[in-house]
């Protein structure tokens, strides 16, 4: 696992979209995980930015989002799939037969469930899935107590998750406490992972997702056991991460890598032309 940290939260985004944006370079097809919630509106602003005036192309990007809530239509303001259109989807060329967001109007919860999770094995898995994490340590909505082999199917909210999310519902009666979300598993068969977070209300879930012991009590400590995973947050979010020294001499030292490497080559490029005399 890669501890990525940054000043702010502006810069997580940026970071985030840099990660993001590489892969679609070098692979049109890029098959891209996606979040929603407070946290990833910096990449997506980044994303946009980055098609508008980089270029960045998304006409041959497949999307998968992690997760919806249930009962809630699309047209609704707070469904997943409003903030992805408000946020991304309608400001870059993404093609819209290529975005996957579950839907919260299911009839046939297993069906669907199967369905979708079918829908990203025929499109070839995932390549890089950006997340967000709950104060609970969730990932997608896999709260405390989810199996760490769990596929997509419906979760019911814990109370702290309701609470957050009721800060953008006008009648908190009206806050959804089911989602349909992808699994644990899920998650982890993409081939790469980016978990962003800010602030300290983050603090411990990040502590318990990056240094505590792998537990389904915070799903995102499942990360740990993924080959790939890059974990970006700002001081705040790692404001309660022990080994801090240590990711701060890793990145300093990984600069040198480039040099080191470089150097290799020189010299080997030298041996070479002695041979050709
Ligand atoms: C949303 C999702 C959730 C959020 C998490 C953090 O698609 O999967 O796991 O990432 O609840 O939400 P914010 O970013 O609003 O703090």
């Amino acid at each position: 696992m890669e501890v990525i940290i940054v000043k702010t939260g502006e810069q997580v985004g940026k970071v985030a979209a840099d990660i993001i944006a590489t892969g679609m370079l070098r692979k049109p097809d890029f098959v891209l995980g996606l979040a929603t919630g407070s946290t990833p509106l910096k990449t997506y602003t980044e994303l946009v930015r980055k098609h508008k005036e980089g270029g960045l192309d998304f006409s041959k990007t497949t999307t998968f989002n992690l997760d919806e809530y249930l009962g809630l239509p699309m047209t609704h303001p707070q469904s997943y799939y409003y903030f992805m259109w408000e946020n991304l989807f309608k400001h870059v060329n993404i093609n819209p037969e290529n975005i996957h967001v579950p839907s919260g109007q299911i009839l046939d919860c297993e069906g669907f469930c199967e369905a979708y999770e079918n829908e990203i094995v025929d499109a070839g898995g995932i390549d890089l899935q950006l997340l967000g994490i709950g104060r609970d340590g969730h990932i997608a909505f896999n709260e405390p107590g989810s199996s760490l082999y769990s596929r997509t199917r419906l979760k019911t909210l814990t109370k702290e998750t309701v609470e957050d999310n009721a800060r953008v519902f006008d009648d908190p009666d009206e806050v959804p406490r089911f989602a349909v979300t992808m699994g644990v598993g899920t998650v982890i068969d993409a081939r790469r992972i980016v978990l962003i977070a800010n602030g300290t209300g983050k603090a411990q879930a990040i502590f318990d997702a990056v240094e505590g012991p792998v537990s389904s009590q915070c799903t995102a400590s499942a990360l740990q056991l993924h080959p790939k995973t890059t974990v970006i947050v700002d001081e705040g979010a790692a404001s309660k991460l022990e080994r801090r020294e240590y990711y701060d001499w890793i990145r300093d030292n990984k600069r040198q890598i480039h040099d080191i490497i470089e150097k290799q080559i020189r010299k080997r490029l030298r041996l070479e032309h002695k041979d050709w005399g």
